[in-house]
């Protein structure tokens, strides 16, 4: 089969498409055919090397696809079961393997490559707003690159619990995307000065929780959007890792809560990540969650969605087809 493979990390030159055997699955596993792998900034830092995997290896978090065979000990998959999952390396081929109780079922109405764009993105959505700072009606949000993958479903499932969502981003048109996803103010901060506004729009009150992924040029000044007893969620590092910090500033801004989330920890139990895939799943058919694939490329381009992605091009999804 035909697969992505890294030897060594690097830039984006180091995926290259290679022909690999193909794996048969063992005890409690799955073989997946991928129909759609997503890509996310995840698959950057494995392929850099600051998340390491042992070498070589298949990047990939995120696909969706059929079942081709089960190993032993699988009862709840069969061959044709159509399947997604979030979270387990080696995506960016024609098939993985998964195991059983890392995969969920995708209903017959989703589309496959929809719900590959979805999990990742969706899952980290729900898991923000619902559990990490469970957002409602009078809650201020403050939602960096709103207009990204993740940002775009978390603006959405934050609107759908009735918060106040201010989103930053870098461009006019993907204001235009934070808007249509449903901020209710989007602030250029590219141009301007994101702490200042959320000042004034908050009337000098600051907002109750910043999801932050965009880390090292926006995390200080997030902390001073918000208000005390506010929730610091950094949840991602797309500009760069943030420094260490000394506790006392969380004393001094207000009693702050820092936390940095992983869906590892949020889908920690099939049963979890079965309730987070099947509430997503839901408000993909009933509209209230919409997914927006920015484009899909064929696998022997995950190089060129690499560079895409950490170019800033992107607004929302990028699939590779194999
Ligand atoms: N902790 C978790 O559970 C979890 C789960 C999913 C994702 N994440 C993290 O969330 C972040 C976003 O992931 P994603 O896959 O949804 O990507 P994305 O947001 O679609 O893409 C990254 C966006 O970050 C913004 N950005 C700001 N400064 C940047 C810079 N110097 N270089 C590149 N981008 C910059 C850009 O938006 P503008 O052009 O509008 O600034 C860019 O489009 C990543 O750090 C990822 O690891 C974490």
């Amino acid at each position: 089969m035909k697969a992505i493979r890294v030897h060594q990390p690097g830039g984006p030159e180091v995926l290259v498409l290679e022909d690999v055997p193909l794996p048969e699955p063992g005890p409690g596993q799955v073989r997946m055919k991928v129909e759609a792998a997503g890509v996310n900034f995840l698959d950057v830092y494995h392929r850099m090397g600051a998340y390491p995997l042992p070498l070589p290896m298949t990047p990939g978090s995120e696909a969706a696809g059929v079942v081709d065979a089960v190993g032993p000990g699988v009862d709840g998959f069969k061959p044709g079961d159509r399947v997604a999952h979030a979270m387990h390396p080696g995506s960016y081929a024609e098939y993985q393997i998964v195991p059983a109780h890392r995969l969920v079922r995708v209903p017959d109405d989703i589309s496959l490559r929809d719900a590959a764009a979805a999990m990742l993105q969706g899952m980290t959505a729900h898991y923000l707003a619902c559990s990490t700072f469970p957002l409602g009606p009078g809650h201020r949000a403050l939602v960096h690159a709103a207009a990204g993958g993740a940002g775009q479903m978390l603006v959405q499932v934050a609107k759908l619990r009735g918060a106040t969502v201010y989103g930053t981003v870098s461009t006019a048109e993907k204001a235009r995307i934070a808007r249509e996803a449903g901020a209710d103010e989007v602030i250029l901060y590219t141009e301007v000065d994101f702490e200042e506004e959320i000042r004034r729009l908050t009337g000098g009150e600051g907002v109750d929780v910043v999801y932050d992924s965009v880390g090292r040029t926006t995390f200080d000044r997030s902390l001073r959007c918000l208000k005390p007893r506010g929730y610091m969620v950094l949840f991602g590092q797309s500009s760069g890792p943030v420094p260490p910090i000394d506790p006392q500033v969380l004393n001094q801004r207000g009693s702050l809560f820092l936390t940095r989330p992983s869906l590892a920890h949020y889908t920690a139990t099939p049963e979890e990540l079965a309730a987070r895939a099947g509430d997503l799943f839901t408000w993909m058919r009933e509209g209230r969650v919409k997914v927006r694939i920015d484009r899909t490329l064929p696998l022997a381009d995950a190089a060129e969605a690499h560079r895409l992605l950490q170019g800033r091009a992107t607004s929302g999804k990028l699939l590779l087809i194999p």
